[in-house]
């Protein structure tokens, strides 16, 4: 987790050679409807070639990973993620947001839309960039957590939520929204943007853990609210593999993209723990 990755500024734009041919899945399964890819989501999009996906959830890098410390379980810990987390400086870190959402753009279909998390020391980079490459801005989610960690300066209100932007690739998408269910979901009333919900329980670390392992629910609602089963979603940022979780359990056909194998192989145990017997012999396993 403490392992040091090269930095990696990536030129803003695609390339204009042709895509090189797609790597092997590290993990796929018989049907193909869930595969996994190890490698920078950079390389492995630019692979992929356009309009592959109707959907993309994707968490990137929070670039907070400074030295600083935060408080859990009543203890004072670092909040160091990962090099993967590490701040470049702004100018370096707005180039990479502008470079892996162009891939995305171009990896949407016509369509398909995209929703990307962060805190303040990203989304604004997230958005503004989103604004530059032409995205049409949908919403912005507030994932509001109920029992944030205390702030141990105690000179700052507490931090206690998370933005996450859903946006249509461009100004014509026509985009998916499942109004109805989610009206449902929400006692007959229509679904807001502030969505209270508790960070992953210890149920759902009981793999594995990982640093910045996203709630269940949380990629639940968002994969049901944007897409329908049979759709093919993306995660380029996978970590833990919550999306594909999401995913596999809803029946949505899944592409997750991480560089860390340790983070590969827990996802993989996490699908295969949350299937029934007769599914996990209807796997593959690639390696
Ligand atoms: C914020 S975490 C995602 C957590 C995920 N949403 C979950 O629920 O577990 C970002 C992940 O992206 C990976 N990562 C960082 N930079 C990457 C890159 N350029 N290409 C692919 N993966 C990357 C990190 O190793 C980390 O696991």
């Amino acid at each position: 987790m403490s392992k040091q990755f090269e930095l990696f500024v990536p030129p803003p734009s695609l390339p204009d050679e042709p895509p090189r041919p797609l790597r092997d899945p590290w993990f796929n399964d018989a049907t193909g409807s869930f595969a996994l890819y190890q490698g920078d989501c950079m390389n492995v999009l630019d692979e992929m070639g356009a309009e592959q996906f109707d959907m993309i959830f994707a968490d990137p890098p929070y670039f907070l990973s400074n030295g600083g410390m935060t408080c859990k379980n009543g203890k004072m810990v670092s909040v160091h993620k990962g090099g993967w987390d590490e701040s470049r400086g702004a100018e370096a870190n707005h180039a990479f947001n502008r470079a892996w959402l162009a891939r995305c753009q171009r990896a949407l279909r016509p369509n398909g839309t995209i929703f990307v998390s962060g805190t303040h020391h990203t989304i604004h980079s997230i958005g503004y960039a989103m604004q530059q490459l032409g995205f049409k801005i949908l919403n912005d989610l507030t994932w509001f957590k109920p029992n944030p960690p205390p702030n141990l300066s105690c000179r700052y209100f507490t931090h206690t939520t998370e933005t996450i932007i859903w946006a249509g690739r461009d100004k014509k998408t026509k985009h998916l929204f499942n109004y109805a269910e989610m009206k449902r979901e929400n006692g007959g009333k229509q679904m807001r943007s502030m969505w209270n919900m508790k960070p992953p329980n210890k149920a759902q670390k009981s793999e594995g853990k990982h640093p910045t392992m996203k709630p269940l629910p949380l990629l639940d609602r968002i994969v049901r609210a944007a897409s329908n089963p049979g759709d093919r979603v993306l995660d380029p940022f996978n970590g833990s593999g919550t999306t594909g979780l999401a995913c596999a359990q809803t029946g949505r056909n899944y592409v997750g993209i991480e560089r860390d194998e340790e983070y590969l192989e827990l996802s993989r145990r996490r699908l295969l723990a949350s299937l029934g017997e007769a599914e996990v012999e209807r796997l593959t396993v690639a390696r």
